[in-house]
């Protein structure tokens, strides 16, 4: 049987170390806030409309400094390194995989939705995740086998069936060669859930998931960063998570994501069961 989630009991190492990294997110998420003329410091990358600020890559450089005094002996994956490489040195010992702004488009238009994710592989595997919204103070936590916290309170995914649920999905926006099928996948869910929304911030979705907020959230492609800690927080709030074909996630590097509530997963919930053939 699960543990029930030990968000504030026992101050043990793993605990303590948690309640560090999310006292790095809170920091950083100051610098966010702090943000001023974001449309001046702004440069594209490669990709469809993919951009970054002089933030993603500040937030980047706090997390990494502000995480090497905390545990020097890890690894660094971030998403402003460019890297998409998974290297054979990330499953040994420790790796930080981070995204210092998700929902860097929401950030340049001022939506004040944006969350700092960071997430921690051990041994190649997912061992602690924090996600944080700076705009609402609101930290999403979680230790494999613990359960999933916000602001230090246990959470647990919906129970709720699908008509019931939201479906939540993202667009790969970097990717257009994916646009028809995200888009044949969300028409099929906007059938059979009560409605679809699209917040454009990756680790956001997981963490609503894990609040009992939404049913499913799916992308087609997400880089590690952008599903390394949410998918945790995920997993451990009770959510079915996987690649959109539900296979298990390898935490490896780019990947489809698909995230169902324990609700939603009782059902046939899987995209090869509910999408009709689509023409070419
Ligand atoms: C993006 C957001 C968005 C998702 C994209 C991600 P970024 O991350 O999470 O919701 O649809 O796939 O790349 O670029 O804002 O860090
Ligand atoms: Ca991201
Ligand atoms: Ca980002």
């Amino acid at each position: 049987m699960k543990r029930e989630a030990d968000c504030q009991g026992n101050r043990d190492e793993e605990l303590q170390l948690t309640e560090a990294i999310g006292q790095v997110a809170r920091d950083a998420g100051k610098i966010i806030l702090s943000a001023r003329e974001i449309e001046n410091h702004t440069t594209v990358k490669s990709g469809h409309a993919n951009f970054v600020t002089e933030y993603d890559k500040r937030v980047q450089a706090f997390i990494f400094e502000e995480l090497h005094r905390i545990l020097p002996e890890a690894n660094f994956v971030g998403e402003e390194d460019g890297a998409e490489q998974f290297r054979p040195e990330y499953r040994e010992g420790y790796a930080f995989v981070v995204d210092p702004i998700d929902g860097t488009m929401n950030f340049m238009q001022g939506l004040d939705l944006s969350v700092i994710s960071i997430g921690l592989l051990r041994e190649g595997e997912p061992w602690i995740g924090v996600v944080y919204n700076p705009y609402r103070e609101l930290l999403f936590s979680a230790v494999r086998g613990r359960g999933a916290c916000l602001n230090g309170e246990q959470i647990h995914c919906s129970r709720e069936p699908l008509s019931r649920s939201l479906v939540e999905f993202g667009t790969s926006p970097y990717y257009p060669e994916l646009s028809k099928k995200s888009l044949a996948i969300a028409g099929e869910y906007l059938k059979r859930g009560a409605d679809l929304r699209r917040f454009g911030t990756a680790a956001w979705d997981l963490s609503l998931c894990a609040w009992g907020k939404l049913g499913i959230y799916f992308e087609l492609r997400l880089g590690l960063w952008d599903y390394c800690a949410g998918a945790l927080i995920a997993m451990e709030s009770g959510c079915r998570v996987t690649d959109i074909e539900g296979n298990p996630l390898h935490f490896q590097g780019p990947s489809s994501i698909l995230c169902a509530s324990a609700g939603a997963a009782e059902e046939d919930y899987l995209p090869g069961e509910i999408l009709e053939p689509q023409g070419e």
